[in-house]
């Protein structure tokens, strides 16, 4: 057993001036729990709770004796005797769990200044983005958060989603436990800037995440169904088959649509959770209030938790919000009531009765500005304006600090106790498995989504036209080379090694830094295993690496004049598509590695250089010292294999005049690579391949983990 102790004030200190004080202790709430990782049955309680009126006395900073009423803050979950009716248990065929989110204390810092080695040594300045935050949001309600552009509404957000890495502190728990894989699934969240598959319909958008998230006791078509539901809920019927477009320069749905797709696709999994950064940014006051209507919905009928932040919302919009959080500057200036708010802004002097009922929201983000309603200096700018805002909003966080903070710690104490009944719905979802949907299931889909998505970048035109002009080209150079020109001959299968070494390696490089936003929203909801990602999305890219090599080789090869014999001919074919292969591993990798297209360029670019250098074409006398750079190099093996499989050791050319012969071997350009040993080649080709692929998933793997 262990004893928790939570101080509750029957009063609330008149000057409690920092937020990061406790509360003094007046009567202590003692609550006795089993010291078991599972969530006790039940809570015994030995409470002194009061809700005596805060006395309060002027700080003597200017700021009006402040009586506000206990409906000015809303801040503990109903209990489950007084919880509203309607349907909080889940829906049967959904997986979700109400949760209650609690976050205490919030704060959040970033250095400002250069990264990298290259930064001066002094330490960089810090910024503090959100300064203390709290509150709880409980199933079955709507929390909006308000505040002006900049007042830290996303980063807020973000942190309360799991999804904030850096210097974070203070307590987000979800019914009373840690951030957690199960949590993860059952969270919904649309960011400000989605990112969504450009080629894609907006059908096969949400048909593909519902074949993904939905849990695997339903079939396809019934997944499938559900996209269609939500099609439909969405408004989104007659855009259903249009592209989303929006990105990479391809034009598609509206801006409002895109919105109501990103909202959609978490829509679609029926989280315990949702969390939406402005989803109702773009969008015309109707549309914009049938989203919030369904929003309102989802948590008041279905008891889900849902925390939305907005701009401007409208005096309609307002009246749909449970509770609120205002935010200037990173701190909170109201948490409560959305319906108390103006009062609670008129009882502590920075509005009027008469501002009861005009539009709130105008009024909120004023005083977030640092704007009383009858401030004399209006929309001017100036040193006077300046000293005002900054005053008011100073007034406005002791007046936060002094009426709402100390009763609020006070009751979040007591919100735990209504919540276990939660947490152990929760500690079951954890035990269950980790992923909606099998290996080979999300394999699957994420193949057959990736070559929709790709279809068209695939079958570039421009790509086609690059390699067939090449191939055009090179065929009309090495035109029928006879077998005397030994010379040429080695010359065209050195362009084969080199070009099927590094034109693949180029494309690869972009892989994964253009993937990663779409990764990084999808692992971040848990969406499938990594492995199944990373195999689908190298074996997507294989048609098309393998088609344009092969077309390459069978124009070239026959221009070329090389052994007809068909042997050797597929022989040479499997050789460079074993080149594309292994160059396109290491393009992953390096992608993977770098995850920036500038920099990964420009180290495939070196790289291409020094292989292209030791590839025993161009240098033929390479002193020791460097020698070992040669078989690094993969170039370097597809080369010697082409040479392997287009003379034999008893070949002979014609090497002077009078028909003289001399055996190939000597012959100085295969004399330095040799013809033997091709096992070897093909062993380190396949370690390369092999190995760099390995090396590419670790790297995705390592930028989860430090995500
Ligand atoms: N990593 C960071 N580095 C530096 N500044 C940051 C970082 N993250 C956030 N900020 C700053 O923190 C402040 C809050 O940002 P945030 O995106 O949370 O604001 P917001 O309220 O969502 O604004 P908007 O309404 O415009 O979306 C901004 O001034 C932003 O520039
Ligand atoms: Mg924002």
């Amino acid at each position: 057993m262990y004893v928790r102790v939570c101080f509750l004030p029957n009063h609330s200190t008149s000057l409690f001036s920092s937020k990061f004080k406790p509360p003094p202790p007046s009567h202590p709430h003692i609550v006795l729990t089993p010291a078991s990782d599972d969530p006790p049955p039940l809570v015994a309680s030995i409470a002194i709770m009061s809700r005596h009126e805060p006395e309060h006395t002027d700080s003597g900073g200017g700021l009006p004796d402040v009586r506000p009423t206990v409906n000015s803050t809303v801040i503990a979950c109903p209990t489950e005797a007084a919880a509203p009716p309607g349907p909080r248990p889940p829906p049967k065929a959904s997986s979700a769990f109400p949760i209650t989110l609690k976050f205490e204390e919030v704060v959040y810092k970033v250095k400002l200044g250069q990264k990298g080695w290259w930064r001066s040594s002094r330490t960089p300045a810090e910024k503090t983005i959100l300064d203390g935050i709290t509150g709880v949001v409980c199933p079955g309600e709507l929390l909006a958060m308000l505040g002006p552009s900049g007042s830290g509404k996303t980063t807020l957000l973000t942190a309360l989603g799991g999804r904030l890495s850096g210097k974070l502190s203070g307590k987000i728990t979800y019914n009373g436990l840690p951030f957690s894989g199960a949590v993860k699934r059952c969270t919904g969240f649309v960011a400000q800037d989605d990112v969504l598959y450009p080629h894609l319909t907006v059908t096969e958008t949400l048909t593909f995440t519902a074949l993904l998230r939905l849990p695997r006791s339903l079939t396809r078509a019934e997944k499938a169904h559900q996209a269609q539901q939500v099609i439909a809920e969405m408004g989104l019927g007659n855009v259903a088959h249009s592209m989303i477009g929006g990105a990479r320069g391809v034009r598609g749905v509206s801006g409002g649509e895109r919105k109501r797709v990103s909202i959609g696709l978490e829509l679609l999994v029926d989280p315990s959770l949702l969390l939406l950064d402005e989803p109702t940014s773009g969008l015309d006051s109707t549309t914009a209030a049938r989203i919030v209507g369904t929003l309102k919905r989802l948590a008041a009928d279905k008891g889900r938790t849902v925390v939305t932040t907005i701009h401007q919302p409208s005096s309609r919009l307002y009246r749909m919000f449970d509770k609120l959080v205002l935010l200037s500057e990173g701190n909170a200036i109201y948490y409560g009531r959305a319906a108390a708010a103006v009062e609670y802004f008129a009882s502590v002097g920075f509005a009027s009765p008469a501002d009861v009922g005009v539009n709130a929201a105008d009024l909120l983000l004023d005083l977030a500005n640092g704007i009383p309603p009858d401030s004399k200096y209006g929309s001017e700018t100036g040193d006077a304006m300046q000293r005002e805002q900054k005053a008011v909003k100073e007034a406005l966080i002791t007046a936060y600090d002094r009426n709402i903070a100390t009763r609020l710690k006070a009751e979040l104490c007591v919100a735990e106790l209504n919540n276990y009944g939660y947490a152990r719905e929760m500690v079951n979802a954890m035990k269950k498995e980790k992923w909606c949907t099998s290996w080979w299931e999300q394999f699957t889909v994420l193949l057959t989504r990736g070559l929709k998505e790709r279809r068209h970048e695939a079958f570039n035109k421009l790509r086609i036209f690059q390699v067939l002009s090449v191939a055009a080209l090179g065929g009309l150079l090495w035109w029928h080379t006879p077998t005397s020109h030994i010379q040429d001959r080695t010359a065209l299968i050195f362009f084969f090694s080199v070009f099927w070494g590094f034109f693949p390696l180029y494309n690869a490089v972009f892989t994964f830094p253009q993937e990663r936003p779409f990764l990084r929203k999808e692992q971040a909801s848990g969406m499938y295993r990594l492995s199944s990602y990373f195999l689908a999305r190298t074996a997507g890219d294989l048609p098309m690496e393998l088609a344009l090599p092969t077309v390459f080789t069978v124009i070239i090869y026959w221009m070329g004049g090389l052994d007809p014999h068909p042997d050797t001919f597929l022989l040479s074919l499997l050789v460079v598509l074993f080149s594309v292969l292994v160059a396109q591993s290491l393009g992953l990798a390096v992608g993977a590695i770098l995850m920036d297209v500038k920099q990964a360029t420009t180290l495939a670019s070196v790289t291409t250089l020094v292989f292209l250098m030791a590839g025993g074409y161009y240098v033929q006398q390479i002193p020791p010292f460097i020698a070992w750079l040669k078989y690094l190099s993969y170039s370097f093996y597809c080369y010697k294999l082409l040479l392997g499989v287009q003379f034999s050791e008893h070949d002979t050319y014609e090497c002077g005049a009078n028909g003289v012969m001399c055996p190939v071997v000597e012959f100085q350009a295969i004399k330095t690579v040799g013809l033997g040993r091709t096992w070897i080649d093909v062993t380190a080709m396949a370690a390369m391949l092999v190995g760099y692929r390995v090396v590419a998933y670790l790297a995705l793997q390592h930028l989860q983990r430090c995500r």
